[in-house]
């Protein structure tokens, strides 16, 4: 058993992971989330009374705050997931990108190193490698190419992350995974937000000719792919994840649609996204080979269950949209 400090717990991935700990190994869990817009306690309410659980609110780029939070709970390990994730936001303004990402990464392998944190996971994405063009694959030697803040923010936090290991000694793992879909995914991002919009009747936005690939995985595959690295990772490594999974973003959509058996006149296109990446794919052979990880999902059953996931948790999105989970926290925390 080893205490986890889990960064970023509130969030889609995150909270998935915490979920899966909790009810499928015998570490004690620390949740720190800042709760932005992106942060939802109420993806965690069936397990926030666990008796190996407990949620701690804080900021990663506030040092005095996270030297707090190391002092006080003495992870042996931490799995860093908090960042901000939305690509069009970063578009909009990459300042909180910048902070977090970059600055908040740095702070936590600070405190990591003073606290002498036993393993540090960090959670990066395929986006920092840049884009493909028909063929090929990304594999751990790609150069690092990003494309857009959000992806830039998360190749600089990889790379303070190796510059820890080189320069520090710290055991850190890096691990690198494709688009993730499935249950508590907040409904900005393609999947869920088709979804909700499909059966709000309200139109479905395709950027550009809607032919940009992403290789799709399913949270669940993506959370083992992190424990078998935190696991069995070797230090200074990183490990590639994805789906085997290669989609067209307009397949996605119209998969959604048939499976909601609504109609594809709600297909509504918009002028693509600036540095739109064309094409993502991953080869996890490395996970494969030296972690012992499969995905365990096809898409088309893992995206039948997170449909019907949408579809059953209506509350959940509808709640999320309207900005209501946000009084959630003070209501269970109220105060702290
Ligand atoms: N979603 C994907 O498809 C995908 C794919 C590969 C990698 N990743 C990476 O996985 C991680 C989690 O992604 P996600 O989709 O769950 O994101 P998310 O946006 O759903 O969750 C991010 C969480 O981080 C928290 N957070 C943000 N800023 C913080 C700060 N300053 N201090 C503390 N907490 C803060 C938010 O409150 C939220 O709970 C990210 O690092 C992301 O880059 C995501």
């Amino acid at each position: 058993m080893s205490k986890i400090l889990i960064t970023g717990g509130a969030g889609f991935i995150g909270s998935n992971f915490v979920r899966m700990l909790l009810l499928g190994s015998d570490h004690q869990l620390v949740n720190l989330d800042a709760l932005t817009y992106a942060g939802n306690l109420e993806n965690l309410a069936d397990v926030e009374r666990h008796p190996r659980y407990v949620f701690v609110r804080g900021d990663i780029a506030d040092a005095a705050a996270m030297a707090k939070v190391f002092a006080e709970h003495r992870p042996e390990v931490v799995v860093h997931f908090a960042a901000e994730s939305h690509v069009d936001r970063s578009v909009l303004d990459a300042s909180a990108f910048v902070r977090t990402n970059l600055q908040g990464t740095q702070v936590l392998l600070d405190q990591s190193r003073a606290q002498q944190v036993r393993r540090f996971v960090h959670v990066s994405t395929d986006e920092v490698y840049g884009s493909l063009g028909a063929w090929g694959y990304f594999t751990e030697q790609t150069p690092i190419q990003p494309n857009s803040p959000y992806s830039a923010s998360k190749a600089g936090s990889d790379l303070l992350v190796r510059a820890a290991v080189h320069t520090h000694h710290l055991d850190c793992v890096t691990t690198r995974c494709s688009n993730n879909y499935g249950p508590f995914q907040f409904p900005e991002k393609l999947i869920p937000l088709m979804i909700a919009n499909a059966l709000e009747g309200k139109k479905l936005p395709v950027y550009g000719d809607g032919k940009n690939v992403r290789d799709w995985i399913h949270v669940a595959d993506h959370c083992e792919g992190i424990k078998k690295a935190m696991e069995h990772g070797a230090a200074g490594e990183v490990y590639n994840f994805g789906g085997d999974a290669e989609r067209e973003n307009l397949t996605v959509v119209k998969e959604i649609l048939r499976l909601l058996g609504k109609g594809e006149d709600l297909i509504h296109y918009v002028k693509d996204r600036p540095g739109h990446d064309r094409r993502y794919a991953m080869d996890s052979s490395k996970a494969r080979a030296l972690l012992g990880w499969t995905p365990r999902h096809t898409f088309e059953s893992g995206l039948r269950q997170t449909v019907e996931w949408y579809v059953a948790n209506r509350a959940w999105w509808q709640r999320v949209r309207s900005g209501e989970y946000q009084a959630y926290y003070e209501r269970l925390y109220g105060g702290r």
